[in-house]
């Protein structure tokens, strides 16, 4: 059922979704290999038809330490029948900051961050930022060559990054990033 509700509604909205199929289990596994017992609880923002969520909670986050932001209501209606434990919030990621949620370790995206509009991708990351405690991660991925997010917002948070392992077994190949804040 996963993959004909993303292909109806990738026709439906095709610039919020920005992308040409589910992220594969591969991808999912990287942008899941930071998380350690130690993380506490975890955002995942555009969760899609929840590839990604599987895979956090299968990497041993509790579900009640989840929460699911995603804001295309047919893909909230899907997740919270497949995840009824988790948290699942049907909103936009700009208004992360608001969130009144504690400890919050990482934050992990599925959004189409590079083809977002610099204010929008400026506001979802001040707000995970500002909603993740300090040393908090940011996980996202990119098709593209370049860090996805744009240098202007990368400074104003004051972020450095590391590139997880490149996973070409997905549609296409993606490169896992994870930013922080420099200490
Ligand atoms: C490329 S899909 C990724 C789905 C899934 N995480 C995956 O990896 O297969 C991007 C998702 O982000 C959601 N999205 C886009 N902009 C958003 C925003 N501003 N706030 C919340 N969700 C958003 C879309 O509705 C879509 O489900």
């Amino acid at each position: 059922m996963s993959f004909p509700l993303f292909m109806w509604q990738l026709v439906r909205h095709p610039k919020t979704i920005s992308a040409i199929a589910p992220s594969s289990k591969r991808l999912a596994l990287q942008m899941v290999s930071e998380i350690t017992p130690e993380t506490g609880r975890v955002v995942e923002i555009g969760a899609g038809t929840g590839v990604i969520t599987r895979q956090i909670l299968a990497a041993g986050v509790k579900p009640e330490d989840l929460s699911i932001v995603e804001m295309n209501p047919k893909f909230c209606r899907a997740l919270k029948v497949r995840f009824p434990d988790c948290n699942v919030l049907e909103m936009d990621a700009q208004a992360l900051g608001s969130l009144p949620l504690e400890n919050v370790g990482m934050v992990i995206s599925g959004l189409p961050l590079l083809s977002i509009p610099e204010p929008v991708q400026q506001n979802i990351i001040d707000g995970a930022f500002a909603l993740m405690v300090k040393g908090g991660k940011y996980v996202q991925f990119t098709y593209g060559p370049k860090p996805p997010i744009a240098p202007e917002v990368r400074a104003a948070n004051g972020l450095e990054w590391r590139m997880l392992k490149k996973v070409w077994l997905n549609l296409p190949p993606a490169m896992p990033y994870v930013f922080s804040q420099k200490s």
